[in-house]
């Protein structure tokens, strides 16, 4: 399905990420005109508000999100006029049939999106069917977390599937609608440079950083329950794993990418004890403010994760004998998204001891905060010595931001939306994806639970606790800092 639909309906309109992220999203594309002048927009949510309160509802979240520069009096209001409200307890069927009387004429297509909690997810799906919104011309979208585990995930994907094939659901994975996530496909598979050195034959190890320096965030009943693992490594750090190893897909398609990803996931082996680390931030400083520990955030004791490091494998031919070293944390030194792939060592080296030690090569690719490709390569420094030629790491630097300047970054609910809106599947999650990822990260869980793997002390601000470095340090590999 790849036609536009005509109406929106968001669920959890009051929401978090409505404010900060999907109204300016929406308006992002109204003012860009990438959407339809005629696409009306629906919010709901348990709120008892009229169409003009939502508006002004609207309103503030963008004059607090939006930057400056992207706020036009006009637009906005022009963006405002296409919202409309109804009070909603999808908890119930009752409401239902009033939401889809408001809405009314669908026959043009209707995307929905759900941005509530996963435990509405059934109900809303019931009370959709109830009342006729769940026709051959609406889709779905889901967001995050979808359940806590296999079984709780394959049980809410049951019950979607059961009124929506898989072709009409789209489960959103952020970090997927990241230009610079895309853009990792952009450099495997755009040129020939890396693709003949992408495997165990010249790659030592892939390390994954998803580093955070905020803490709970207002979320401590949600965050206390998930911890890191299944918060970002579920999801979105093996979403970057899928990209960085899968096989090249045929096309730019949705079934293509998503059957190569599935693969990766498959092979992933099961993580050998002692192969994963998990910590809990305590006192500390963050950017050189004092911060306090996990248990004063969350006002009580917990055994809760919020950083996990672990030694992954690809157990397929590509990959054999490859670590992937992913490490995930609130509370660190930096905000930083990363991928480094670090090469093995020349075979030999002709310069013998006199050029200094030959670094191996190692490919950073920078996500988040700044965007860059850097490739580290070994160079001769300057001299005239015929007999001692001396060699130095050198960074070859691509910049993003440099390269693309004068473009505008989109946030990911940009592209997410109007791939939701335009039904194109191939930035979403599929349930064979989702339930791999479960499975791989069930069996860690599984693996804590039974050896009483205790979340161990770090101070906010750091790296993480020091058997993260022992996880990278005994295998002779330090984290790229
Ligand atoms: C979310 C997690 O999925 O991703 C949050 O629930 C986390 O805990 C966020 O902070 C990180 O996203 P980003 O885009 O800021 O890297």
């Amino acid at each position: 399905m790849s036609d536009r639909s005509s109406t929106m309906l968001l669920f959890g309109a009051t929401g978090d990420l409505a404010r900060r992220m999907l109204l300016p999203s929406l308006y992002a594309l109204h003012s860009d005109s990438l959407i339809a002048p005629d696409l009306r927009i629906f919010g709901t949510a348990r709120s008892g508000l009229s169409d003009d309160e939502y508006r002004e509802f609207a309103r503030t979240a963008l004059e607090e999100f939006l930057p400056e520069d992207r706020k036009a009096e006009n637009m906005i209001d022009s963006f405002l006029d296409r919202l409309q409200y109804q009070a909603l307890d999808a908890s119930t069927l009752d409401g239902f049939d009033d939401l889809a009387k408001k809405i009314g004429d669908i026959s043009g297509g209707l995307s929905i999106f759900l941005s509530t909690a996963p435990f509405l997810f059934e109900p809303t799906i019931k009370g959709l069917q109830h009342a006729g919104l769940a026709g051959d011309n609406v889709r779905i979208g889901l967001e995050k977390p979808l359940g806590n585990d296999l079984a709780s995930s394959a049980q809410i994907n049951d019950a979607v599937n059961a009124v929506f094939p898989e072709e009409r659901t789209f489960r959103i994975d952020h970090y997927l609608g990241k230009e610079t996530v895309q853009n990792l496909m952009a450099l495997r598979f755009g040129n020939m440079l890396f693709e003949p050195l992408w495997n165990a034959n010249a790659i030592d190890h892939v390390q994954i950083t998803v580093s955070e320096t905020v803490g709970l965030e207002g979320r401590a009943g949600f965050y206390d329950d998930t911890g890191a693992l299944r918060d970002m490594v579920q999801n979105h750090m093996l979403q970057l794993l899928s990209i960085i190893a899968m096989e090249p897909p045929a096309n730019f398609d949705a079934t293509a990418i998503r059957d190569e990803k599935v693969k990766v996931l498959r092979s992933l082996r099961p993580v050998a004890e002692g192969d994963s680390v998990r910590g809990q931030y305590g006192d500390g400083a963050v950017n050189g403010e004092a911060v306090r520990s996990y248990a004063a955030d969350l006002e009580g004791q917990s055994d809760t994760e919020t950083f996990v490091a672990l030694k992954a494998y690809v157990d397929n031919w590509r990959w054999q004998g490859v670590p992937f070293y992913l490490r995930t944390g609130k509370r660190l030194a930096q905000r930083r998204s990363e991928i480094v792939i670090q090469f093995k060592s020349v075979p030999h080296n002709i310069f013998g001891g006199r050029g200094g030690k030959l670094e191996p090569n190692v490919l950073i690719i920078r996500l988040q905060p700044e965007e860059y490709v850097r490739l580290m390569v070994m160079a001769k420094e300057p001299g005239l010595d015929r007999g001692d030629v001396k060699l130095r790491e050198v960074p070859l630097d691509l910049s993003l931001t440099t390269a693309f300047a004068g473009k505008r970054r989109r946030i990911a609910y940009e592209r997410l939306l109007l791939d939701l809106i335009e039904g194109d599947q191939t930035l979403f999650v599929r349930r064979d994806e989702v339930e791999a990822q479960w499975t791989w990260v069930d069996g860690i869980r599984a693996n804590w639970a039974k050896n009483n793997i205790e979340a161990k002390p770090y101070a906010a601000g750091g790296w993480g606790p020091s058997a993260s470095v022992a996880l990278t340090e005994r295998e002779g590999v330090s984290w790229h800092e």
